[in-house]
């Protein structure tokens, strides 16, 4: 079967047909498959029916696996692939859905992941889908007058910023020492791979901007964020069984949606990719 690519909106996405990542994947299908991921942002494998260590192995047609920072959500046997599931609690006994809310992955590393992957196990009979925001058409939109403003501007991202909406769960007592404390990020990056840019936001970790008092710095945060988070930039994916979902930290924000009925599992392995220091 030969693999078919198709775009899934005007600017944010595409889907894949006719691909196993349990096999062999042969050169030319996987410069497609990434040739897609870069210009998509979004890339929808259909039709996967993988183990932990076959997705593994398949992700590495897209590069090099980043380790995760919260070793809590680790499977026991694959330990570079974690799983995300609507059934955690929080100590206090109220439920966890990770993702809820706009954010990039891992931006408190010095070398955030380009990519998050997630492969649905289980899903509600409907919704939990998973929102896109395309920051480059959000950066694009700008008025000059805000680029010039946020030009060389850096943001300082922490494992949980102190605004957050959010609570992430607590790290394991092993790993709190090894997560970095503290980076700053260019609030405008430039891609590695395309050279567009675009905004690079995370209400869930960014807890300031480098030499801006702090009241103004989250006005400007908050404004972007709503210029960004407006439905014209959105992709909204659907999830069916058999999707693998891998997009593009470096210029999209994400968000899991808690909308369906939570007696129903959902449930996804995820692993992410290697991607360099913003600039
Ligand atoms: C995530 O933020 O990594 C999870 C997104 C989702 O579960 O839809």
């Amino acid at each position: 079967m030969t693999c078919k690519i198709t775009p899934l909106s005007d600017h944010t996405g595409a889907e894949a047909r006719g691909v196993d990542l349990s096999r062999p994947v042969d050169a030319e299908t996987r410069q497609r498959l990434n040739r897609a991921f870069v210009e998509s942002s979004v890339l929808v494998i259909r039709g996967q029916s993988l183990t932990a260590s076959q997705l593994l192995g398949g992700v590495q047609l897209f590069g090099d696996v980043f380790q995760q920072h919260n070793s809590r959500f680790a499977l026991p046997e694959c330990p570079q692939i974690h799983y995300l599931s609507n059934q955690d609690r929080y100590q206090d006994g109220s439920r966890y859905i990770p993702g809820a809310g706009y954010h990039t992955d891992h931006s408190n590393d010095a070398a955030p992941p380009k990519a998050t992957v997630l492969l649905a196990i289980n899903l509600p009979d409907k919704g939990g889908d998973t929102q896109y925001v395309n920051m480059h058409r959000a950066y694009e939109d700008l008025p000059d007058e805000t680029k010039r403003r946020i030009d060389g501007l850096e943001a300082v991202h922490v494992y949980q910023s102190k605004f957050s909406a959010r609570k992430l769960m607590d790290l394991p007592a092993d790993r709190k020492d090894k997560v970095p404390v503290s980076v700053l990020h260019p609030l405008v990056r430039t891609h590695p791979e395309t050279k567009r840019k675009s905004l690079y936001l995370n209400p869930i970790r960014i807890e300031g901007v480098a030499g801006m008092p702090e009241s103004e710095a989250l006005g400007l945060l908050d404004e972007l964020l709503e210029h960004a988070t407006q439905e014209k930039y959105q992709y909204r994916h659907r999830w069916q069984p058999g999707d693998l979902v891998m997009w593009d930290n470096r210029c999209l924000l994400h968000k899991a949606n808690g909308d369906y009925d939570h007696s129903q599992t959902r449930y996804m392995y995820r692993v992410m990719l290697k991607g360099d220091a913003p600039f």
